[in-house]
């Protein structure tokens, strides 16, 4: 059975989204956005941001590195883009599956699976790798191959940083040789108290702890580093989130 959407109470799938300047959301959502954004002011930036820089991560590995199998974990409500789409426009083959928990996520998971054949959707918790891995969409996914393995503003949503690192483990654990490891996270170096005591169940870590969440995997050039420098092509116009977002890219031997 479908999980019901609850009309009351925010999730953060859709503040998110309102963050985005999407229509999928409700007044609870709008007025935890709202608080937020009042602490925060550049908050819908840094969103806006951390999907560009999705683009250029997803546009890279399908580009330079020929990866044409992607897992996004956490993946939120579709906006303009989605690593679908990025990865389709380079390599029309590629395939994606997305993990999401939230219902209104869910419900739209499933009419992307209507309308896309290469694009599965797991309706799992991410924090259960062992239950993600063995979802009949991401099985579909060949083995044998590298993977894309997307994490893309969802670490901070495990508190406890030995369970993030486990989960990671059993993972990373499961990837093929070859596969990659996206990581982008938000940082507690810029983070003001009442931002952070507004989202207790968040996690803003320090860049140890988020390199960290790779194990030993090597980082790849330009390490864990602001989204804004994390920037391949050279993308013009990028908006400095400062120690706010960091992101970093690994590879699995
Ligand atoms: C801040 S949004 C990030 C969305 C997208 N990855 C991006 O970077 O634009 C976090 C997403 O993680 C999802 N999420 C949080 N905890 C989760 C869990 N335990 N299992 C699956 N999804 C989860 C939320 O529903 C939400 O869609």
């Amino acid at each position: 059975m479908e999980p019901l959407i609850d009309l009351g109470r925010p999730t953060a799938a859709r503040v998110y989204d309102v963050l985005l300047g999407g229509k999928d959301n409700f007044a609870c959502d709008r007025a935890v956005s709202r608080r937020l954004t009042e602490i925060a002011p550049e908050l819908p930036v840094w969103a806006r941001e951390n999907r560009r820089w999705l683009r250029r991560v997803v546009s890279w590995l399908a580009r330079e590195h020929r990866i044409d199998q992607f897992l996004d974990l956490g993946a939120g409500l579709p906006t303009a883009e989605n690593t679908h789409q990025i990865a389709q426009g380079i390599n029309p083959a590629a395939k994606v599956v997305y993990v999401d928990i939230d219902p209104a996520v869910i419900a739209h998971g499933r009419a992307l699976l209507v309308e896309n054949e290469h694009t599965g959707f797991a309706a799992a918790d991410f924090t259960r790798p062992h239950q993600v891995l063995s979802d009949e969409a991401v099985v579909g996914l060949d083995a044998e191959r590298p993977i894309g393995l997307i994490e893309a503003l969802v670490l901070q949503h495990v508190p406890d940083l030995d369970h993030a690192r486990e989960i990671q483990a059993a993972y990373l654990d499961k990837l093929p040789s070859g596969s990659f490891v996206a990581i982008s996270h938000a940082c507690n170096a810029q983070v003001p108290d009442a931002f952070e005591n507004s989202f207790p169940e968040l996690r803003f870590r320090t860049p140890e702890e988020i390199l960290s969440l790779f194990g030993d995997l090597e980082v790849l050039s330009p390490g864990l580093v602001r989204l804004s420098e994390w920037n391949p092509y050279g993308e013009a116009e990028i908006v400095d989130t400062g120690n706010f977002l960091y992101c970093a890219v690994a590879r699995k031997p």
